[in-house]
């Protein structure tokens, strides 16, 4: 894609970006509508599908020939990333968007050809805006990001889910995960994909490490950290599949093949799910 491209759907992804938080925003203390999905903590509300239609609309107007791959079912059927095509998470973090009204955001990845062009995150209620160009860098409200000064494991705060820890879980060896807790300085865990990937890119976190992560959730993240100077694989360092459930390390470059080598087992072959 040229530069001149990109910058013009930059601008009216973001466009529509603040359109849909705008709306979200006017209606966050209206009665919600809250339904379960594929078990009961898998939450969606009417504010979920209204906006990924939103999206789907205002797409299928100004850029007929681009696809759609959003979670809740109103794009169209992706089986490829042939052409054009939205990766979209209307509002990542609805748990938090049910339960405190803050602490979700808006996810939108646009890649081309499967290689990632543009990423937007939208901190709806704390109006902070994240966003990357493919190789034209990182920002959070037009302030660049990067990832220049050295880490090492005892610094880092990774953001991990606890349940990685019990030993029955059903994806990683817990043992490795108690002795990566014991190593690092802390842990930090935000319940949205999106704002993880954006606190990595800012350095406010040094990692995040999750085990079932879908394309939406990590569409624009990847664009982000990558563009902030840091790296986005499965878990076990392989290069990500942007069209089915995944394990994911985002993280520093300087404790990722640490992470990898010393401390993830995973109890499956990523390379043959
Ligand atoms: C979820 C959030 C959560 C992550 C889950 C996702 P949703 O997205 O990103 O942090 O742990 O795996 O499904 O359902 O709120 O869009
Ligand atoms: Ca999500
Ligand atoms: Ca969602």
């Amino acid at each position: 894609m040229d530069s001149q491209t990109r910058e013009h759907l930059f601008e009216k992804a973001k466009d529509f970006v603040y359109e849909a938080g705008q709306r979200i925003k006017e209606k966050i203390h209206e009665p919600r509508t809250i339904e379960t999905k594929s078990n009961p903590n898998d939450l969606v509300t009417e504010m979920d599908q209204s906006t990924e239609k939103f999206f789907a609309e205002s797409i299928r107007n100004e850029f007929p020939d681009h696809r759609l791959f959003g979670e809740e079912g109103f794009g169209d059927d992706v089986q490829d990333l042939k052409g054009i095509v939205w990766i979209v998470d209307p509002i990542d973090g609805t748990m938090n968007f049910v339960h405190q009204k803050r602490n979700f955001a808006i996810s939108v990845g646009i890649y081309e050809e499967s290689v990632g062009e543009i990423g937007i995150i939208y901190d709806v209620m704390a109006g902070a805006l994240y966003t990357a160009k493919r190789g034209e860098g990182a920002f959070k409200n037009d302030e660049p990001l990067n990832l220049m000064k050295e880490r090492s494991m005892e610094q880092s705060i990774l953001a991990l889910n606890t349940s990685w820890l019990i030993p029955e879980n059903p994806h990683i060896e817990h043992k490795g995960m108690e002795e990566l807790v014991k190593r690092i300085r802390s842990t930090r865990s935000y319940g949205s994909a999106a704002l993880e990937f954006a606190y990595v890119a800012e350095g406010i976190l040094d990692g995040y490490l999750t085990m079932t992560l879908m394309p939406w959730d990590i569409a624009a993240g990847k664009v982000i950290v990558n563009e902030a100077g840091g790296l986005v694989t499965t878990a076990d360092g392989q290069e990500l599949d942007m069209l089915n459930k995944t394990t994911v390390l985002a993280c520093h470059p300087d404790i990722h093949k640490e992470i990898i080598d010393q401390y993830v087992e995973l109890k499956y072959n990523t390379k043959k799910r």
